[in-house]
């Protein structure tokens, strides 16, 4: 299983291995919108989904799970994601492996916006499952730590730099 998101940084689930891996042919955006984990259904946050482009490769990490884990993996992914067949790059080669991704016709779909207005919304949003900034900054730092280039995630957070003062978060510090 890839991920790419939250499932990068809170692997609440048991797993056999982990792994640095890519998936070419997509780009991840904060384009879908969150009403159960980091925003509410009045106010939901955003999070992020892969969108098709031949240009891009998005890095991320592949956990080897157990069919069952895929019952958890299931409710927690439930607002707008499904499961997607996909051919991962890993270390070792290809192999095959699933990503969850919230296609543009869903129901929680908010699509393009101003990275000025995502870094806002990312700011004012919190959820069942913490506050959106938190979902941003801990992603960002994942990534880091992947050594993984994202130009639209490691500008969102520059943005948000700009607009909160170093204390407002510990990752900002
Ligand atoms: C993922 O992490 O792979 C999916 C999106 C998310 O749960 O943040």
């Amino acid at each position: 299983m890839f991920g790419y998101g939250s499932l990068i940084w809170r692997a609440d689930f048991p797993f056999v291995e982990r792994q640095r891996a890519s998936l070419a042919g997509f780009a991840r955006r904060f384009w879908q919108g969150s009403h159960d984990h980091r925003g509410v259904p009045h106010a939901p946050g955003r999070v992020v989904t892969l969108i098709p482009d031949p240009d891009s490769r998005c890095d991320g990490v592949a956990y080897a799970i157990a069919p069952a884990v895929f019952d958890h993996l299931d409710h927690r992914e439930k607002n707008g994601y499904e499961r997607f067949d996909v051919e991962l790059h890993l270390s070792s080669g290809r192999s095959p492996g699933v990503v969850y991704i919230a296609p543009r016709d869903n129901f929680a779909y908010l699509g393009d916006a101003p990275l000025d207005e995502i870094a806002r919304q990312i700011i004012d949003s919190h959820g069942p499952s913490g506050s959106n900034l938190d979902y941003l900054l801990e992603l960002a730092a994942a990534l880091r730590d992947l050594d993984a280039q994202d130009a639209h995630v490691f500008e969102l957070e520059t943005r948000i730099r700009g607009l909160l003062p170093a204390h407002a978060h510990p990752l900002l510090a």
